[in-house]
């Protein structure tokens, strides 16, 4: 029996209007851009407009890259979202999205795996394919990260943004993604992290709303390490080297841990689409508009070998490769 893999048909990606500068913060808290650019590559991020949600960013994701699939909403069979910063406790953000985009009663869930959520949701959605479970998946990493931002913590607030992209899936004869690894060790936990949530009643318990959290130093030792094993498994996983990549397309939050990967990998510094200048960190969304962005200009087009990686709270981690 011929087997079934999953093909990228098409891409979206969509940023909030309002651009927050590294000058702008340092209005409001003791930074520089001169700082902000030299330990993390960071220029801008977009932020939402109040009242703009995870959501609204997602649906325009997704629109766009059921315009470049060639399908319509109603083919789809099921529509996974990575986000950590769902409108609603519940339901869903999938189910939200799946009633703006008109599509059918297919399944529809979300994915938490905070930065490296884009990656979770796509192996879930690859495994539906290869099994037969799905024919046409969209996936999307959406998130306003910015809502769960302390914006006096200099440690964090220059770091995040808000952004969704969008991948629509298909059925096909060959690969498309060639293999997903995913990873998680719940040790770290501490190292980043919003400490409330539904059933801790941080707020009631402390009389404060909790944000973003961060040990820096620790987490950047941990990612660079994980991130460059999850891609060298990639690689090995498939019996391919470095120079068998196209385009390196890595979860963007700060560009030395990205830089450590490329040279761990011995991979040329323009096979690698960096878009942390503008974007800054957008956690689950990060990695398919990166994606969508060097789709869109040109660099990355049909036959090329697409590596991905994302690492974020947990912590968890992934890689993927794919042939787009
Ligand atoms: O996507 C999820 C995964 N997240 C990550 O991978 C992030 C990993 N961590 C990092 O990217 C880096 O650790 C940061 C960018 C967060 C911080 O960079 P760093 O080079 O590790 O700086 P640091 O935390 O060691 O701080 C160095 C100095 C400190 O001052 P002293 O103690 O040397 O006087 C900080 O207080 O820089 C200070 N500092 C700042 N200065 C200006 C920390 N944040 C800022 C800031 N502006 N925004």
């Amino acid at each position: 029996m011929n087997k079934t893999f999953s093909t990228v048909l098409g891409t979206g990606g969509f940023l909030p209007q309002k651009v927050v500068t590294n000058a702008d913060l340092a209005k409001t808290v003791d930074t520089s851009d001169e700082w902000i650019v030299a330990r993390t590559g960071i220029r801008r991020r977009h932020v939402a407009a109040p009242g703009e949600t995870t959501c609204d960013l997602a649906e325009q994701a997704a629109a766009a890259a059921i315009s470049a699939a060639g399908i319509t909403a109603s083919d789809l069979d099921l529509i996974i979202v990575a986000t950590t910063t769902a409108d609603y406790v519940f339901p869903s953000t999938a189910c939200v999205l799946q009633e703006r985009i008109g599509a059918g009663p297919c399944p529809a869930f979300d994915v938490q795996a905070v930065c490296a959520g884009f990656i979770y949701a796509l192996d879930t959605a690859d495994k539906h394919i290869r099994t037969g479970a799905a024919r046409c998946v969209l996936v999307v990493g959406a998130e306003t990260f910015s809502r769960i931002i302390d914006w006096s913590d200099r440690a964090t607030c220059v770091l995040f943004g808000d952004g969704a992209g969008a991948m629509v899936l298909g059925a096909g004869g060959e690969p498309g993604i060639m293999s997903t690894h995913l990873y998680a060790d719940g040790k770290y936990k501490e190292l980043l992290w919003v400490p409330s949530g539904v059933s801790t009643n941080y707020q009631a318990v402390t009389g404060a709303r909790a944000y973003t959290q961060m040990q820096g130093p620790e987490v950047f030792k941990v990612a660079v390490q994980r991130l460059g094993d999850a891609a060298v498994h990639a690689l090995g996983a498939n019996g391919l080297s470095a120079a068998d990549v196209d385009w390196l397309v890595p979860h963007q939050a700060n560009l030395r841990i990205i830089n450590a990967t490329t040279r761990r990998l011995g991979l040329a510094d323009d096979k690698v689409v960096l878009t942390i200048a503008d974007h800054g960190n957008t956690s689950a969304a990060s990695i398919p508009l990166a994606f969508d962005v060097a789709v869109r200009d040109g660099r990355i087009r049909r036959g090329h070998r697409v590596l991905v990686e994302g690492f974020g709270g947990g912590f968890a981690w992934g890689s993927a490769l794919l042939v787009y």
